[in-house]
């Protein structure tokens, strides 16, 4: 098997991802000077975004990871959320930026905000790498959206399916097969 087998086509290049990232990289550095940000990854689709995103930052911040996730069936949300894996550091107090690969239906993210923020932390946004705003059920936005894609499932930067195509350079549409 090849890695790129069973891509469609290419809805995201690389190039293109790259100068988002600086894009918001800066937008990131002017908002969250002198604030210490702690960025907190969602686990596992996060990691690449996340690592990209943080050194396209010119001031200082700390990283943690979190690991949720709603339940799959195949490609199909059902709308629960599991908290797998939590943090290690205190968010009281603390200017708090969540990063997501995708935020498809929203419970995911819902869930994880509203958590963050019963433990006191000052503040909460969250930046996202995709979204798919046609599947939203909660009532949930990003703060920074890097880019919005239509209804299709997509794979690659940090995006799995089964697992497969997380560490595809791009976001490719996944043909099913
Ligand atoms: P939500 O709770 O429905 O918003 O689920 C978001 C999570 O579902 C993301 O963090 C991904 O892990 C996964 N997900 C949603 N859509 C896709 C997709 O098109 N490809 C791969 N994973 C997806
Ligand atoms: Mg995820």
């Amino acid at each position: 098997m090849n890695l790129e087998d069973g891509i469609k086509s290419v809805l995201v290049s690389e190039e293109e991802i790259s100068k988002k990232i600086t894009e918001y990289g800066k937008i990131l550095s002017e908002e969250y000077k002198d604030k210490n940000p702690l960025f907190v990854g969602i686990l596992k689709g996060s990691f690449i975004f996340m690592s990209d995103i943080v050194r396209a930052l010119t001031i200082p911040c700390e990283i943690d990871f979190m690991a949720a996730s709603s339940y799959y069936n195949g490609t199909v949300s059902t709308g629960n959320v599991k908290i797998k894996m939590d943090l290690s550091t205190d968010v009281s107090g603390r200017d708090v930026v969540i990063a997501e690969d995708i935020i498809d239906t929203g419970n995911t993210l819902c869930a994880v905000k509203k958590l963050l923020m019963e433990r006191g932390a000052k503040s909460v946004k969250i930046i996202t790498f995709l979204d798919k705003p046609d599947r939203r059920e909660a009532d949930i936005s990003a703060d920074y959206t890097l880019f919005t894609i239509p209804n299709e499932f997509v794979v690659g930067y940090g995006l799995d399916c089964a697992e497969k195509y997380r560490n595809l350079r791009y976001v490719g549409i996944y043909s099913g097969e």
